[in-house]
């Protein structure tokens, strides 16, 4: 049995990890610490609020001395750490709170972690702090290149992607030089329900269904390799199962896309759930999919992304020999089960588009 501390767990992937750690092992202890930023919110976390074996703490990763009074209080014996600041758009506009949460914050998990697992009368056997990373730190690829290996050097171009990868350092630093022991796992692209919309493939359902512009970045030909978010808290825990201490593992679901065929695709998707279901247009009555169809027309190319990547692709044949993984869901299906999430859930995301975001998107936009 583990006893978890889930950084982040209000936002897209730890609210999805969450969900799948409690349903996959019910008697095990899960300990949410989120900050409760723009970006969470407590209602993704809803359908385990009443489960014993659920606790949720509102409070920052900076704090370390909450920190290590959660880890000694609960027992914890597993850290698996989502919290950050996760979007290339707000990173390049705002980079304070990107160094803030993403290196100071892990920083000052990975000191704790050593104070109370380590520093001890006694260390703890068998503790693990798991870090969650993303393919970003590897920079970009041609259109030939190969995938990203565990082995590819370290290349970020963004902020976001450069606080990523100093946290991912000191993780590795904190194994090397005292013995924590830690993984990382580097994922692409994920996609799925509680996915905020800000990012390309929930923007671009909710732009659809409010009748608004479908923004393509540059010329669109940009490429990402999309993961159904399941399939990342999978991945994980097949590390936390049997990865090798102090190893990186990418994850991956070799499924590279340009974004203007994602956005086009969606935009089918969501023409054909009209067409299956006449309640839609009742619902969403200035959708164009309600009344001609022609959804593909408000697909509007603006000013491209400053120093945006080009390609990315993960290899995880490493994750994939050593750990037995395979992604469960393929694109097709993922997709459309994310369009039916999002139209079936139009209150979730209505009242985040409602709230914060709002606003800091009338400043970009304006
Ligand atoms: P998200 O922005 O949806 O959620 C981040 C969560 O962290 C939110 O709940 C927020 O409140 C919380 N948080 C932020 N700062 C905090 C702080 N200082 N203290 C405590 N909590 C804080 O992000 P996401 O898309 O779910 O990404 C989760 C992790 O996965 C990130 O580390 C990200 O780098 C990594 N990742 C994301 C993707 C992707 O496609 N979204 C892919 C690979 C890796
Ligand atoms: O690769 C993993 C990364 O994926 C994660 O580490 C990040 O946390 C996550 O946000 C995501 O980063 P991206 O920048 O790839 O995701 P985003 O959804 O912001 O953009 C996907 C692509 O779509 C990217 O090439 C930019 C483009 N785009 C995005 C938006 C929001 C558009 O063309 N128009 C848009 O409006």
């Amino acid at each position: 049995m583990k006893i978890l501390l889930v950084t982040g767990g209000a936002g897209f992937i730890g609210a999805n990890f969450v969900h799948y750690w409690l349903q996959r092992y019910p008697a095990d202890k899960v300990v949410v610490l989120d900050a409760l930023t723009y970006a969470g919110n407590i209602a993704n976390l809803d359908t385990v609020k009443g489960n014993e074996n659920f606790t949720f703490v509102h409070g920052n990763i900076c704090d370390q001395s909450l920190v290590e009074y959660l880890l000694a209080k609960h027992e914890i014996d597993t850290v698996v750490h989502f919290a950050a600041e996760s979007h290339v758009d707000r990173s390049i506009t705002g980079p304070d709170a990107f160094i803030e949460t993403n290196i100071i914050g892990t920083y000052s998990l990975l000191k704790a972690a050593k104070k109370v697992w380590l520093d001890g009368d006694a260390v703890l056997e068998g503790h693990r702090f798991h870090h969650v990373s993303t393919d970003e730190v590897y920079g970009t690829l041609s259109a030939t290149d190969l995938a990203f290996t565990e082995d590819t050097a370290y290349a970020p171009n963004s902020p976001y992607s450069a606080s990523k990868a100093a946290s991912d350092h000191l993780v590795r630093a904190y194994h090397h030089t005292f013995g924590l022991n830690v993984t990382t796992s580097n994922c692409s692209n994920n996609y799925g329900p509680f996915h905020f919309p800000e990012k390309l493939i929930p923007l671009v359902i909710t732009n659809i269904l409010h009748n608004k512009a479908l923004p393509i970045y540059g010329d669109g030909q940009q490429i990402r390799d999309w993961l159904y978010v399941e399939d990342h808290a999978y991945g994980i825990d097949l590390v936390l199962q049997n990865g090798r201490i102090g190893e990186n593992y990418n994850i991956g679901g070799n499924n590279e896309w340009a974004n203007i065929d994602i956005v086009k695709t969606i935009s089918k998707l969501v023409e054909q759930e009209f067409i299956n279901n006449e309640e839609l247009a009742k619902r969403f009555p200035t959708a164009i999919a309600a009344i001609d169809k022609n959804t593909e027309s408000l697909i509007t190319y603006v000013k491209d992304r400053p120093g945006h990547d080009r390609r990315y692709a993960i290899d995880a044949t490493k994750t994939n020999d050593e750990l037995g993984y395979q992604p469960k869901e393929s694109f097709e299906s993922g997709i459309a089960k994310t369009v039916q999430w999002y139209l079936t859930n139009a209150a979730w995301w209505q009242s985040v588009i409602d709230g914060s975001y709002q606003s800091w998107i009338k400043e970009q936009y304006s």
